[in-house]
């Protein structure tokens, strides 16, 4: 158990970027009708993961009356916000009790009743169902987290029947605010160790946003994905900045552990409330999903799939983009070349092959002239359109491309 899992990069959904703290079972339910209805279940689009905020209270009035009870004394106090939220996280007593029985069991609730007729559901359409917690007393939501109940929820997680377990970091700042690296991993190997006593294969994604150089020591404590970033929004800024700065952590990248430059922001997305269409523009969409694909990223979609438009069926569903995340061999790309504003990375493919992203970073449209020998590819080779799904034909020495502002083209070089 646990050795043979994630030998690609996981690829699904997550509730976090449409949903927040909304989220109910009825959300995951509609969400796998709809990766069926809408044929994308087909293309590979398996793990369906819910975030932050199921383990919501049964009564949520009674739980916000003892919070602002709690809170109080602070606000009066006139403190700084975190730091009385922090003192008051270490009240758990207080907080916990709601969530948990008398045995300290994790409950279902009433937005999720019944979490093994869900994974039930999921698993009979060939999905995989992923779950979330924090290693803190409170999530980042200031739902309940794990702490002291890592070796129950583990247990429970996997009797509930889910597959993936997203740990999210930030609930435990209420435990240590600047840890050390001793201190950052310690969480996170006490609940990898409890996943790995559980009889079930269990994705384990490192929540913690890249502290202490995650990517060098997230496989060695069971890590399987990690992220290694801050949150990403759905602007060109923050998706180019995390994106491209992936360059260099290759060689962390491999079947079983992967780097996780965090989740797609495309189609109708908003963090719970105003949901709209992503603030990306098509050619920054296209650049998403290319660089994601030849980062070997995991691919977890954040849009409300119940909104879907056919352009973001389209990039969702090109499986030629989708096999070069997916190539068995399991390499990330390296960067090329990276020159005013033009960026090329090259991933290796099973085949033999390469797939070659030429980004065009600027702000106006450019041709630019890539040359073979760059990419270590001497003699003659065939040219492939990736996203077009066309052959170029046969290339020699050099090529020529046009490339749109803030745009891609993605070459299979063969
Ligand atoms: C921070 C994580 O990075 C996000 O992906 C999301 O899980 C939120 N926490 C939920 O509170």
């Amino acid at each position: 158990v646990g050795q043979h899992i994630a030998l690609t990069p996981p690829m699904g959904w997550n509730s976090w970027n449409s949903f927040a703290c909304n989220v109910t079972a009825e959300d995951i339910k509609s969400t796998a009708d709809q990766l069926i209805k809408t044929g994308l279940a087909e293309y590979g689009w398996t793990y369906i993961n819910i975030d932050d905020c199921w383990m919501k209270v049964p009564d949520v009035e009674h739980m916000e009356a003892k919070e602002k009870a709690l809170l109080e004394p602070y606000y009066k106090a006139n403190v700084d916000f975190r730091i009385k939220t922090k003192k008051v996280r270490f009240n758990e007593q207080e907080l916990i009790g709601d969530t948990r029985d008398t045995g300290g069991n994790i409950l279902s609730n009433k937005d999720f009743p019944d979490m093994k007729l869900l994974t039930d559901y999921l698993h009979k359409y060939g999905f995989k169902a992923g779950l979330y917690t924090s290693p803190g007393p409170l999530t980042c939501q200031r739902y309940e987290g794990s702490y002291k109940h890592e070796y129950a929820d583990a247990k429970q997680f996997a009797e509930w029947g889910f597959d993936y377990l997203k740990y999210d970091w930030c609930g435990y700042r209420a435990v240590v605010s600047e840890p050390s690296l001793e201190e950052v991993q310690h969480p996170y190997r006490l609940m990898g160790q409890a996943l790995k006593d559980v009889d079930r294969d269990i994705v384990y994604s490192l929540c913690q946003y890249g502290m202490k150089e995650v990517w060098k020591w997230g496989a060695s404590i069971g890590g399987n994905v990690w992220r290694t970033t801050g949150d990403i929004r759905d602007n060109w800024e923050s998706m180019s900045r995390i994106g491209f700065n992936q360059a260099g952590l290759e060689s962390y990248a491999g079947p079983g552990h992967w780097n996780d430059p965090d989740m797609l922001v495309v189609g109708y997305v908003g963090w719970s409330k105003n949901l709209r269409p992503t603030y990306l523009s098509p050619n920054e969409q296209y650049t998403h999903i290319s660089l994601w694909s030849l980062l070997a990223a995991p691919l977890l979609i954040g849009c409300d799939l119940t909104r879907l438009d056919d352009f973001t069926y389209g990039l969702l569903s090109n499986a030629e983009v989708i096999a070069v995340n997916q190539d068995i061999l399991g390499k990330q790309a390296s960067r090329i070349i990276n020159e005013n504003n033009i960026q090329v990375w090259a991933k290796p493919l099973s085949d033999g092959s390469m797939a070659v992203g030429v980004f065009n970073l600027g702000e106006t449209p450019v041709n630019y002239q890539l040359s073979l020998a760059s990419l270590d590819l001497p003699g003659k080779h065939t040219l492939r359109d990736i996203w077009k799904q066309e052959d170029m034909g046969n290339i020699e020495t050099s090529f020529s491309v046009r490339i749109n502002r803030h745009g891609v083209k993605l070459f299979k070089i063969k």
